[in-house]
């Protein structure tokens, strides 16, 4: 009966039990806030749970604003700035929670995950939920909320009401809906009169249109290091490369570069892609030509990218027989279909597969240090709900842990 007397008026309300409300709620309450949480899914921090394939890329050592997409990406700056990864790795070091550093041919990446299970990070989040006094309310949606005094009333799922003095908005964005993912800050930002950015999935897989995805079907499950760039038209914000893994599939492409690439593709653009990156492939060609005039053309290309797609790129060059037989004209395709691949997505997979949605709540509508909204007192919007998206590589997670942690100080 106490616990419910004392549910229904709190100091903070939290909606979202992700990375970033809870990061939000455990400031508060260590702070000595009456903090609730609320969440209509029944666990808490399920995306940290499968991220990272089950080992969470929970931030990346090299993270800053320029990592970050979004109308203006300098407004994370403070927030990352005053709650840094190496914060959240001491954090995580506090806890015992062993990690590692993903590396790449030898490269460091500064993508940091845990050694053993996600669910560690969601273990230490509870618990500290827990230690700070927060009560967190599962499988709880919020159905209305009303502007009350300095405050908010909030009518619960369960047909409960609920005031608190602040209000906290951390239910993410619109990606993967099958996790219960709704979009529904963005309704409660148009209620308060606070503008949301365009929003569309990103990092996420590219498609392919039929014809195309024909030819390319046979490649499915080739893995190259590509270095991939975006190319509009003009558009110099979302000029971009990435030197990354790409994957065919049977739908298009995929892998790290594309995913990174997606949140800077728009319909209609091509992206371009280099499968050999730094390498001349035209004088390779000519050397083994050289060498081995008789060696066929995909053997001697397929020691430069996979054999499968060397096949492919020779079929589509209409360049076959032995490298002696071949002219430099022939042998220049070749090196402009590995290194310079102009193709036009006709879409990507959607939200059910992107790992962010890019856009969101306007930034300009709230302050930078608190996340709180400019015009409403007491309203704040945090983590993936906000227009500021990061890069593949532990970026969005940073982005939610500091994010929480400025509001947490304040709300
Ligand atoms: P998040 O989406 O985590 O939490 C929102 C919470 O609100 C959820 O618990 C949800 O149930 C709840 N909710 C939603 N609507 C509600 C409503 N109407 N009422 C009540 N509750 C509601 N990033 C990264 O940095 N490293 C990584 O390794 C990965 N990997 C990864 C894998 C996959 C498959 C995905 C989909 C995403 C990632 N990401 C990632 C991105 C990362 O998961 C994402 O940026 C953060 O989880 C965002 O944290 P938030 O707390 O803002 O939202």
């Amino acid at each position: 009966m106490t616990r419910a007397c004392s549910d229904a008026l709190v100091d903070v309300l939290v909606v979202g039990a992700g990375a970033a409300g809870m990061m939000a709620a455990i400031e508060a309450g260590r702070r000595g806030r009456r903090v609730r949480v609320v969440d209509h899914a029944d666990r808490p921090g399920e995306k940290i749970r499968i991220s990272g394939g089950g080992r969470c890329n929970f931030t990346n050592l090299g993270c800053g604003p320029a990592n970050f997409l979004g109308e203006n990406p300098r407004f994370a700056t403070s927030a990352l700035r005053r709650y840094t990864q190496h914060d959240f790795v001491k954090r995580i070091d506090g806890a015992g929670i062993a990690w590692h550093e993903k590396t790449q041919n030898g490269r460091s990446l500064g993508q940091l995950f845990c050694d053993d299970s996600a669910k560690q990070i969601v273990r230490m989040l509870t618990d500290d939920m827990a230690a700070a006094g927060v009560v967190l309310s599962l499988k709880t949606g919020v159905t209305r909320i009303e502007r009350s005094g300095e405050g908010f009333t909030v009518i619960l799922s369960d047909g409960s009401q609920v005031t608190a003095a602040s209000l906290v908005v951390a239910t993410g964005g619109k990606s993967i809906p099958k996790m219960g993912a709704t979009g529904w800050a963005y309704e409660v930002a148009r209620q308060f009169d606070i503008r949301v950015t365009e929003t569309r999935p990103a990092l996420v897989p590219l498609t392919f249109e039929a014809g195309l995805l024909e030819t390319l079907t046979p490649l499915a499950g080739v893995a190259v290091d590509a270095s991939v760039a975006s190319a509009p038209e003009g558009a110099k914000a979302r000029k971009a490369s990435f030197n990354e893994a790409m994957l065919f599939t049977h739908r298009g492409l995929s892998g790290p570069a594309i995913l990174q690439i997606s949140s800077y593709w728009r319909e209609g653009e091509a992206v371009v892609a280099s499968m050999a990156p730094g390498r001349d492939v035209f004088e390779e060609l000519k050397a083994a030509k050289a060498s081995n005039g008789k060696q066929a053309v995909h053997t001697a290309l397929g020691h430069i990218v996979p054999r499968r797609l060397a096949e492919s790129l020779c079929q589509r060059e209409a360049a076959s027989g032995n490298l002696a037989d071949l002219s430099d004209k022939v042998l220049r395709r070749l090196d402009q279909a590995v290194n310079a691949w102009a193709v036009k997505p006709v879409g990507t997979e959607g939200y059910r597969t992107a790992e962010v949605t890019l856009g969101g709540v306007d930034t300009a509508a709230l302050d930078q240090q608190t996340m709180q909204a400019k015009a409403i007192p007491g309203l704040y919007f945090i983590g993936e709900a906000v227009d500021v998206t990061g890069w593949l590589g532990g970026y969005n997670f940073q982005w939610a842990w500091s994010s929480g942690w400025a509001a947490g100080q304040v709300c």
